[in-house]
Parts: structure tokens; C-alpha cells; sequence
């Protein structure tokens, strides 16, 4: 008989928790304007990251909890040094449910030296982040002319077997919100699964602003104006509604965080490079697994410490309320 998931991963709104997603470091080898400052990014001190072996720590806890889905997440999550190893040890771990699903999301530059062995250690999927497909705008957008590296690394993805392949967007007016259809018939051409994210306030620079965003309904209006689209109706806990492309083998999906926000089916907890966990990407308050950590907490004691975070996760994030407070730290040290 296997054990039964622990009533700490269900919250007050009965919200059970499944996912957990690792940030594996804060570096990242891109500075994408919705995400970095140019330089001068405050980074994490060494110290306070977690260790392998107290990642590996918490994860089986919260595997044995009844987590059974991992995503690795950034910063640039295979910037990592052992990164393979941190794969291959969260793929043995096993809970209530067997062995959690890994997955990573990654800007790829690192795929075409890492993602057999990655596919070999147990990671079965990847979401990479591809705003545009046109150089010099890359080269804007993320401050660094890696173009044709990261298509070199979705390649090897590809290659290696992961299955499916999804190519995150964030849509930004005036800056790549011509290439709605451009990036969907790439996807659909090579058999990757595209998604459009509203633009959230995580950038570091805190310059999100709400008129400017392009909404799930404009990304749609586009890609209706170009294909029949048939909505999935199996979405689950899935932050992405999706749409199968008439005609085609592909769908295309649209992650509207802000104008349909769906915290009311949310089953994702956090957890940062810094050992912190975080009920909510939005969340102000976090919970200090790394001090428990290293001040020899049992076992049990760190479960106990997960359920009490998630007892704290609020109904929703809030971002269209005025009183909307952006977190302290840029998404690239919390984690997709
Ligand atoms: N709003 C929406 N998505 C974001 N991402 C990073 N910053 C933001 C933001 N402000 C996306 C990246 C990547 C994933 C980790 O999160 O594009 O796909
Ligand atoms: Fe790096 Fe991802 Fe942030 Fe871009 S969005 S700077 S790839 S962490």
C-alpha cells in the first residue's frame, strides 16, 4: 500500500499542491528586459544557495509529501554545474504517486552540450524561452546576440528526444507583438508546442505597466485572424488555455497570468536557489527551509514547515488590484 499525500499540501481554498519548482541558481546568460537590469544585478551570495544534497533533501520531502511533479527552473537553471547530477538524483525519488515528472525551462544555450545527457538522466521535458526569431531584435531583447545558439539548442532538444518541445513567448507591445504568427508557424512547422505569457510585474527594473501589456485576448485575436483554433478542454491545473490549430498536428497556447488569472486551480509551490519557499510567485512572505536546513531540522520538521507555508498562500495575486505590491526579487531569482 502506498502512503496517502499529506494534508499539509492542501491549502485553505483546497487547493491540492502538486508541482514543485526548483530555482537551481539566479545567474542567467541572457538579460532579457522583462526579466534583468543591464548590470549591476544584486546576486545571490554562494553561501545561501542550497547544495545539491540539500535540494535533493527537500525535494524528496516534498515528493514523499505527495509532490509528484519537478520543474527546474533560473535564472538560467543548466548555468548549474551539476546540473546532469541534480537531474538524475530528483528523477530515482519516489512518493505516493512513483516518480515525480521533471521538466525545465531554460533559454536553451546550453542544450546543445547538455540535452542528451539531461534525456538520459530522466528529464522527459523542456519549455524554452524564444521572444522573436529575428536577430537584431533578439539581440535587443535580451542584450546579447545569441540567435542562433538558442535555435541550436531547441535543435538538440529536439534531438535528444524530449517530448514535447514548448517555446515560451512573453507577447510585448511595439517590441515583438508582429510576430504572434510568425512564432506560431515555426512551432507548427517543427512540431513544437507554442506558448504566449501575458508580461507580468517581475522585471527587475519594476517598469511593468498594465496599458502596455498585450493581452490573451489580442495574442488570440491574431492567431484566429491567421488559423481555426479548437479549444482543449482537458486543462486541469494547467496555467496555459490551449488550442489545437485546425489543419495542423500543432496547438498554441495562451498563459493570460494577468487578464484570467487562474490561482483558483493553482498546484505550484516554489522553491528559490536560496533554499526560501514560496507559496505564490506573487507571494511577500517566504518560508526559511535553508535555515531549518542547516539547524538540523528533522524531516518531519521541514514537512511541517512546507504545509505551514502553503497554509499561508492567498486566494490570488491580485496584479489588477491598485494596491498591487510587485514582490522584492525579479523573477530570476524566485523562478518560472
Ligand atoms: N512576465 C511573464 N513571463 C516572464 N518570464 C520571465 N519574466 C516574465 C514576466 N515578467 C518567463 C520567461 C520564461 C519563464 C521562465 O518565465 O520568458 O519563459
Ligand atoms: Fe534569463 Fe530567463 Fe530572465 Fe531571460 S527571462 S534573463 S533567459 S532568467
Amino acid at each position: 500500500m502506498t502512503a496517502p499525500r499529506h494534508p499539509g499540501l492542501t491549502d485553505r481554498f483546497g487547493r491540492e499542491h502538486r508541482d514543485l519548482r526548483i530555482s537551481l541558481t539566479d545567474r542567467c546568460s541572457l538579460r532579457c528586459t522583462y526579466c534583468m537590469p543591464a548590470d549591476g544585478v544584486p546576486w545571490l551570495q554562494r553561501d545561501t544557495m542550497l547544495s545539491t544534497d540539500e535540494i535533493v533533501r527537500i525535494a524528496r520531502i516534498a515528493v514523499e509529501m505527495g509532490i509528484d511533479e519537478i520543474r527546474l527552473t533560473g535564472g538560467e537553471p543548466l548555468l548549474r554545474a551539476d546540473v546532469v547530477d541534480v537531474v538524475s538524483r530528483l528523477a530515482r525519488l519516489e512518493g505516493p504517486a512513483g516518480r515525480p515528472e521533471l521538466s525545465l525551462t531554460t533559454n536553451a544555450l546550453r542544450l546543445p552540450a547538455l540535452a542528451d545527457q539531461l534525456h538520459d538522466a530522466g528529464l522527459v521535458r523542456v519549455n524554452i524561452s524564444l521572444d522573436t526569431l529575428r536577430r537584431e531584435r533578439f539581440h535587443e531583447l535580451t542584450r546579447r546576440d545569441k540567435l542562433t545558439e538558442t535555435l541550436a539548442g531547441i535543435t538538440a532538444a529536439d534531438a535528444s528526444g524530449m517530448e514535447p518541445i514548448k517555446i515560451n513567448a512573453v507577447a510585448m507591445r511595439g517590441v515583438n507583438d508582429d510576430e504572434i504568427v510568425d512564432l506560431t508557424r515555426f512551432c507548427v512547422d517543427h512540431g513544437y508546442q507554442m506558448r504566449f505569457i501575458e508580461q507580468m510585474p517581475l522585471d527587475a527594473g519594476h517598469t511593468w505597466d498594465r496599458q502596455q501589456m498585450v493581452t490573451g485576448e489580442e495574442i488570440l485575436a491574431q492567431l484566429r485572424a491567421e488559423w481555426t483554433l479548437v479549444e482543449r478542454s482537458d486543462r486541469g491545473a494547467a496555467p496555459a488555455r490551449v488550442w489545437d490549430i485546425a489543419g495542423t498536428a500543432a496547438s498554441v497556447g495562451v498563459i493570460a497570468s494577468v487578464t484570467a488569472p487562474f490561482c483558483g486551480t493553482c498546484d505550484r509551490v516554489r522553491l528559490t536557489a536560496d533554499g526560501q519557499l514560496r507559496a505564490c510567485l506573487f507571494a511577500r512572505e517566504e518560508s526559511d527551509l535553508r535555515g531549518l536546513l542547516r539547524g538540523g531540522a528533522t524531516d518531519e520538521e521541514l514537512a511541517d514547515a512546507v504545509a505551514a507555508c502553503l497554509r499561508l498562500k492567498r486566494p490570488g495575486h491580485d496584479i489588477d488590484d491598485p494596491a498591487f505590491l510587485q514582490p522584492d526579487r525579479p523573477m530570476s531569482a524566485i523562478g518560472g
